[in-house]
């Protein structure tokens, strides 16, 4: 049964209608917000997509292919002393200079979260560690020279896109309300230089599962002949650069009938890092779990953050250490590792069966799903859905 929420909106401290779940165990220190100190100008749709429209695309939503009614827009100019200008209005296609730096030299970075249907009617919304995700917009900010936008503001601007958008929120089970914050160069010029101006947006769009296999074990492609990151380069970042850079061995793994990419690091060509979009574990029959470090070539994932909590609360040894192909061939094949898992916010917790390279296939366990990836699952996605008393503050509510 799920426990009362405590508001807080109200409370001096509370942070428009963001407030955090203060279950009956509370976190040592609940975050407080205050308010994002910049209004929002208001642009009524002249036209919303009809509800029996909406409810009917909402029963099979897919995957980033629908979208919602509005969109977010802040304004920077380092001439005008930074950021300004926040609207919330209707969807639609924005005008780019033709030299917009972002067009060149790829200036841009994004982040991916969720708004879930929460408690026993799905009647409220709940966000899962949203603070993370703007903390994190921040570092690739800092990485890629743009400027940082203050938390509260990216936090606020999640909170008006929901309030909009809410009825776009899926009642489908694993459904969700995927929030896609995005900043990008906008001024226009041919210099290479960070770019003086910018623009922050943030769209939405309504989604079922990521695979389209469902909940079952995915067949992963190693990616020899390409890297997606090294040493010193933007790895750690939510930039888009990496994306692209992942694309032509994705295709590969796609023509190898894979549905994902594992990439090994850019040295040694030899130590497992993540896939082209989530973090990995490495599960043993002893209760050991591994996953690599971020060492500055992967991305920090909230997820997989949050996993390595969970485990050790489950009474796992979880290492963040260097993990090769080879011991994981050697290892998978003489049993003693049991499950190796795929994490992210868009594809939760998927068990990865079988792992393909030019030098053949090998699989994981029984090829399935295994018992930690099940429990685990379970356990996160009833947090962020109110099912599972939510004990470390993770689970931020919305009015
Ligand atoms: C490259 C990459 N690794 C890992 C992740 C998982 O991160 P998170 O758990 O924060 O969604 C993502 C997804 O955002 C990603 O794009």
């Amino acid at each position: 049964m799920r426990k009362a929420i405590l508001r807080r909106a109200g409370s001096p401290f509370s942070f428009g209608g963001l407030r955090q779940n203060t279950d009956s165990i509370l976190p040592s220190a609940p975050t407080r917000f205050t308010r994002a100190g910049m209004d929002f100008e208001h642009i009524t749709h002249p036209a919303p997509v009809p509800s029996d429209e909406r409810d009917a695309a909402l029963a099979d939503p897919g995957f980033g292919t629908l979208f919602t009614d509005h969109m977010v827009t802040i304004e920077y100019d380092e001439a005008k002393g930074g950021w300004y200008s926040a609207t919330i209005g209707p969807r639609g296609p924005i005008t780019l200079d033709p030299a917009a730096s972002v067009l060149h030299y790829a200036q841009e970075i994004f982040e991916g979260m969720k708004a879930y249907r929460y408690g026993e009617t799905g009647e409220e919304l709940a966000l899962f560690r949203p603070e993370q995700n703007a903390r994190r917009f921040n570092k690739s900010a800092e990485r890629m020279a743009m400027p940082s936008l203050p938390e509260k503001l990216f936090l606020e601007s999640i909170r008006q896109l929901v309030a909009a958008d809410r009825a776009w929120v899926p009642s489908i089970p694993g459904g969700a309300l995927y929030l896609r914050p995005f900043m990008f160069a906008s001024e226009a010029f041919l210099g290479v230089r960070p770019a003086k101006q910018y623009k922050y947006m943030l769209i939405a769009s309504p989604v079922g599962g990521y695979f389209k296999s469902g909940h079952e074990a995915v067949k992963i492609w190693v990616s020899q002949d390409y890297v997606r990151a090294a040493p010193g380069g933007t790895g750690a970042a939510k930039t888009g650069g990496n994306y692209a850079a992942s694309l032509v061995p994705q295709a590969q793994g796609i023509a190898h009938g894979c549905d994902q990419v594992v990439f090994l690091d850019a040295v040694e060509r030899k130590w497992v890092e993540e896939l082209g979009g989530m973090n990995l574990f490495f599960v043993y029959d002893d209760g050991t779990v591994i996953t690599p470090p971020l060492t500055g070539t992967i991305l920090p994932g909230i997820t997989r953050d949050s996993l390595i909590a969970l485990l050790r609360e489950e009474g796992l040894t979880v290492r963040e250490e260097l993990y090769s192909l080879d011991q994981w061939r050697e290892d998978a094949t003489n049993g003693t590792l049991v499950e190796t898992m795929a994490c992210g916010t868009a594809a939760v917790v998927t068990p990865v069966g079988t792992v393909a390279s030019p030098d053949g296939e090998f699989t994981i366990g029984s090829g399935g799903i295994g018992q930690i990836t099940s429990k685990l699952r379970e356990k996160l996605v009833g947090i962020q859905t109110g099912k599972v008393a939510d004990t470390h503050g993770w689970v931020m509510m919305l009015d």
